[in-house]
């Protein structure tokens, strides 16, 4: 296969080049190269999507385009440049495009109400969701019999540049304190739902090979957040003590939830958010989608973090000494 990465040079679209090449295809990536290096064996072709002439270096035509856009403008760019050169389109969606993630969205499967449609020029982040859904729809309309959406839940595993993922596993190994304690939050019926980086790119080139077309919920089994941190201490084989905290105890402290500085990742609010945490991914299963045990993921997190260095600074998760200076007010408190 001829396969197009539109993207490549970051986290799922150099997880994706990887497993396209070592399923023996030939591998072109688009991307202006400012976000990292494609992987080894990968071409990088250096284009900027905001540019109608973007794609004019792309020579020859492709079985298969993975897109991970997330600005309608791109892919409009791409759409215009391309549909005559490609068999089928791969869109890399995601779950925030569902217009309810409350605890009555619990379950919803593919056909669960949307976001109303963003279709600005100037790219916004607070309308990631809404653009995706502009996007998702770009793609149906270009390719009607061959495109695959593929709702993504959060991404996790070695080469996080959320720095997500990694924050448990690293945290458990290397403690922010002499007494070994961590601080965790203490929501005792929080779910967590995540998919391994490598298990949804292995499944969009399998996908891409086989013609697969659809809308799916990509995703990993929903578990209780307490059953994940515990898998990223079993990972770390940490034995002190745990330090839990009450989302109102963190939110008094201004630490927030789920991603970004000074948060507890992986953790949402619950259950205002729980539909979020809890998507259905039976079609996702049935057209071939398998994943990874958690622990794996976390391993192989861990072992991505501790060559990335422990003391970087991070874009996710509580600094060291922040960590250990909630943990000493913590226990300061009356019991
Ligand atoms: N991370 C999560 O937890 C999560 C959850 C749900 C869904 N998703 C979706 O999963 C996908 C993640 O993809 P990813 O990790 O490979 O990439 P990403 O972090 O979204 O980065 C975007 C990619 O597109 C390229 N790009 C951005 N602007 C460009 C431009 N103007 N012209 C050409 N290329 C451009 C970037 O390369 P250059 O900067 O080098 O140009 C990079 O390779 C996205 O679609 C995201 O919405 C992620």
């Amino acid at each position: 296969m001829r396969l197009l990465i539109l993207g490549g040079t970051a986290f799922l679209g150099r997880a994706t080049a990887r497993a396209a090449l070592e399923r023996g295809h030939q591998v072109t990536c688009l991307a202006r190269g400012t976000s990292g290096q494609v992987a080894d064996g990968a071409d990088l072709v250096v284009g900027d999507r905001a540019d109608t002439r973007g794609y004019a270096d792309l020579v020859g035509d492709f079985d298969a385009v993975v897109d991970v856009a997330r600005q309608p403008r791109h892919v409009r760019t791409a759409l215009d440049a391309l549909t005559m050169r490609v068999d089928r389109w791969l869109f890399v969606s995601t779950i925030n495009v569902y217009a309810d993630v409350s605890p009555s969205a619990v379950d919803a499967d593919e056909s669960a109400p949307l976001l109303p449609a963003w279709d600005g020029e100037e790219w916004a982040p607070e309308q990631y969701g809404a653009g995706k859904v502009t996007c998702e729809s770009l793609v149906a309309q270009a390719f009607p019999s061959s495109h695959l959406i593929a709702r993504a839940g959060l991404l996790g595993g070695p080469e996080d540049v959320s720095d997500r993922t990694g924050y448990w596993p690293l945290r458990f190994a290397h403690p922010s304190r002499a007494d070994g304690r961590v601080l965790v939050p203490h929501s005792p019926d929080a779910q967590v739902q995540l998919i391994d980086v490598r298990d949804l790119a292995r499944w969009l080139v399998v996908s891409a090979e086989s013609g697969t077309t659809g809308v799916f919920n990509a995703n990993g089994p929903s578990v209780p957040l307490h059953a994940a941190i515990a898998a990223a201490r079993g990972v770390a084989a940490h034995t002190d003590e745990l330090v839990p905290v009450p989302p109102e105890w963190l939110a008094a402290h201004g630490v927030s939830p789920w991603m970004g500085e000074r948060s507890l990742p992986l953790w949402v609010p619950w259950p205002d958010l729980a539909g979020m945490m809890t998507v259905d991914t039976t079609a996702a299963q049935r057209a071939g989608l398998t994943v990874r045990p958690l622990p794996e993921t976390f391993i192989d997190a861990l072992a991505w973090e501790l060559q990335a260095g422990p003391g970087r600074a991070r874009k996710a998760g509580l600094s060291p000494a922040d960590e250990a200076d909630l943990i000493t007010q913590r226990l300061s408190e009356p019991a």
